[in-house]
C-alpha cells in the first residue's frame, strides 16, 4: 500500500525539494506548511516536475487543537519529515522567544500526536550548525556538540535533545536526525528552488542576485582567516541530492531496517569550498565576474566546516553526487527564471 507522508514545512526550499523526491519515489505526500516564509504557488512547480498535486493545507504546527484534526483528517500517516522551523540566525538573536515557540512547540506537538495517532517514525532537520567551531575537519556525528553560538542553533541543540529523550523514555517512535551543512542549487528543471523574502542572508542567493543585478555588490564577510585564501569554508550540498537522503532515511525507518531507535547523520559532500572559490564557481558557469568586495568579518560566523559524510555514504547508502559547477549552474538558471517570471 501507498505510505503515506506528513512534510511539515513541505512549500519551504529543502521541503518542496524532498516533496518532489518522495513522490517520484511513490510516496502520498502530505504538506502542512503556515506560509511564513513560502509561497502556496510553489505546489504548482511540484506539480509541475512529479504530475501529482500534493495535498496541501495551510497549518501552523505550533496550533495543537488544528494539528490534531490534521491526523483526525488524514488517517494512517506512515511516517513525518518535520522541515517546518525559523531558520534565520540574526533573527533569532532579535526575537529569541519566537524562535524557541516556533521551533519547539512543532516538535513537542508532531512528538506528543505520534504515538496517538500510529505515526512510525519521524526524520528531523538539524544543522551542522550543532557543531559549533570544530576543532577538526572533516567532522563526523560523534564531534562534541558545542555550546549554541544563536537562539536558532540552541532550538536545533535542544530538539535533538527532546527526540532522544522521547524516544528512550519508551515512545512507540523512531527518529533519524539529519545534519546538513549547506544547502545549496535547485531543482535542474527551475521549477522550484530558493525563495528568500527580502535581503538573503544566505550567500548563494546573494551570489545570484548580484549576479543577476538585483543586488549591487556582494560583501565577502572577512579574508583573514586562517584558511588557504582567508575566507571562511564551508561543504556546499546540492538541495536535490540532500531531499534524496529523505527518502531513504523515511524508508530506513518504516521498514525497520536498522535496531537504532534513533539515528543521527550528516549530509554533505566531504570537501570544504571557500568562500572565494565558489564565487569563481559562480563566475565560471554565468560567465561574468562578480562584482563583490571584503568586508569585515560576519559576527558569528564559523571559520570553516566540513562534513565526514562516510556514515550517510555507508549506513544509508547515500551520496553527494552532483558537483558544485552543476549545483551552481542550477542556482543560476532558477535566479534567471525568477526574473524572467518577475517575481525577483
Ligand atoms: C547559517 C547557519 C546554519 C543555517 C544556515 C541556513 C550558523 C553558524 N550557520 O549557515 O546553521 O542552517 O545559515 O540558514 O549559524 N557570506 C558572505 N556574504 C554574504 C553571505 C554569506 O561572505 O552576503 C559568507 C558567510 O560569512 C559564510 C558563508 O558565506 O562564511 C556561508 O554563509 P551562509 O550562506 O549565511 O551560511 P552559514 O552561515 O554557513
Amino acid at each position: 500500500m501507498t505510505k503515506k507522508i506528513l512534510v511539515t514545512g513541505g512549500t519551504g526550499y529543502i521541503g518542496s525539494h524532498t516533496v518532489v523526491e518522495l513522490q517520484q519515489a511513490g510516496y502520498e505526500v502530505i504538506i502542512i506548511d503556515n506560509l511564513s516564509n513560502s509561497n502556496e504557488n510553489v505546489i504548482d512547480g511540484i506539480v509541475n516536475i512529479t504530475g501529482v498535486r500534493p495535498i496541501f493545507e495551510k497549518i501552523d504546527c505550533i496550533d495543537m487543537p488544528v494539528l490534531k484534526s490534521l491526523f483526525e483528517k488524514y488517517s494512517n500517516i506512515d511516517g513525518i519529515i518535520h522541515f517546518a522551523a525559523s531558520k534565520a540566525v540574526g533573527e533569532s538573536v532579535q526575537k529569541p522567544l519566537m524562535y524557541y515557540r516556533n521551533n519547539l512547540d512543532s516538535l513537542i506537538n508532531l512528538l506528543e500526536l505520534m504515538p496517538e495517532y500510529g505515526v512510525k517514525g519521524i526524520v528531523f532537520s538539524s544543522s551542522c550548525t550543532v557543531y559549533g567551531e570544530p576543532d577538526t575537519n572533516p567532522i563526523d556525528e560523534n564531534a562534541p556538540i558545542k555550546p549554541a553560538t544563536s537562539p536558532y542553533g540552541n532550538t536545533k541543540q535542544i530538539n535533538e535533545e527532546i527526540i532522544q529523550d522521547f524516544v528512550h523514555s519508551g515512545a512507540p517512535i523512531k527518529s533519524i536526525i539529519l545534519r546538513y551543512f549547506n544547502p545549496v542549487g535547485a531543482h535542474p528543471s527551475a521549477e522550484i528552488g530558493e525563495l528568500p523574502l527580502g535581503v538573503p542572508q544566505n550567500l548563494v542567493p546573494f551570489i545570484t542576485q548580484t549576479g543577476i543585478g538585483i543586488r549591487e555588490q556582494l560583501s565577502v564577510f572577512g579574508d583573514d582567516y586562517d584558511t588557504p585564501d582567508g575566507s571562511c569554508i564551508r561543504d556546499f550540498i546540492n538541495v536535490v541530492d540532500l531531499a534524496k537522503a529523505h527518502v531513504i532515511a523515511i524508508e530506513r525507518m518504516l521498514e525497520n531496517k536498522s535496531d537504532e531507535k534513533v539515528e543521527i547523520f550528516n549530509l554533505g559532500t566531504g570537501t570544504g569550498l571557500s568562500v572565494l572559490e565558489l564565487i569563481r564557481v559562480f563566475e565560471k558557469v554565468s560567465d561574468k565576474p562578480l562584482n563583490y568586495k571584503i568586508v569585515g568579518r560576519r559576527e558569528g560566523d564559523i571559520e570553516k566546516i566540513w562534513a565526514q559524510p562516510d556514515k550517510a555514504n555507508n549506513v544509508l547508502g547515500w551520496r553527494a553526487t552532483e558537483t558544485i559547477e552543476d549545483t551552481i549552474a542550477t542556482a543560476w538558471k532558477w535566479q534567471q527564471r525568477l526574473c524572467e517570471k518577475g517575481v525577483m
